[in-house]
């Protein structure tokens, strides 16, 4: 009991999210990238809705995929405020990671509220996040502005939604610590 304790709180605190500058050139298995899903299915997920959906881009999916966010950042950007170096940044960071999974969710709007299926989403990320931890496979949760406008490419239908990329690579970067506040700011203990 006290060393899953052990095992536990140090993947939790041990993760970090780790950036595609930092990956490798090293492949993730298929087998590895199933296990990250596969702890997903476990989130709480109020009414039992389940709604996280992921696409998982790999080989020159993943390509296309960074080609099409840099086209959406293009297009949906002034002429003013465009710059070049996002963009080829965008098609970099896809082309060094091994692997790029949008974090979706198709919403039950006559069930539950948007943002329950978005907090279930949440959960289910965290969990691959700490799985890929355990796996040594660095990741990410990004959210830039172009997400919301690759519904058509994703396919999402009319009641899917994209929260979310989450890059993903084996990696060479030191452990760094977490930078938080002291946890004991933000509890208030009601005893009496
Ligand atoms: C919903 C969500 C969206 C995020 N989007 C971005 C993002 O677009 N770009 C980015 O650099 N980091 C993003 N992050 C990662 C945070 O920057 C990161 O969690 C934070 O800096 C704390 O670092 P840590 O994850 O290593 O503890 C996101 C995290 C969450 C939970």
């Amino acid at each position: 009991m006290e060393n899953e304790i052990k095992i536990l709180s140090d993947i939790i605190s041990r993760r970090r999210s780790i950036f595609p500058a930092s990956y490798t050139e090293e492949p993730i298995p298929v087998e590895v990238i199933t296990a990250i899903l596969e702890s997903a299915s476990y989130a709480p997920t109020h009414k039992l809705t389940e709604p996280w959906r992921f696409i998982v881009f790999r080989g020159e999916g993943r390509i296309k995929l960074g080609n099409e966010l840099a086209r959406l950042y293009q297009l949906t950007t002034p002429a003013h405020q465009f710059l070049q170096k996002k963009y080829d940044s965008i098609i970099e960071k896809a082309s060094q990671s091994s692997c790029i999974i949008t974090l979706n969710v198709e919403l039950h709007p006559d069930k539950l509220p948007e943002w329950e299926e978005l907090a279930s989403l949440a959960c289910a990320v965290q969990n691959m996040s700490l799985t890929a931890e355990a796996f040594n496979v660095g990741a990410y949760w990004s959210s830039p502005g172009m997400i919301a406008d690759l519904k058509d490419y994703l396919n999402l239908g009319d009641y899917g939604k994209c929260y979310g990329l989450f890059y993903m690579g084996y990696h060479n970067e030191v452990p760094r610590a977490a930078k938080r506040t002291p946890m004991a700011d933000k509890i208030k203990w009601v005893e009496g």
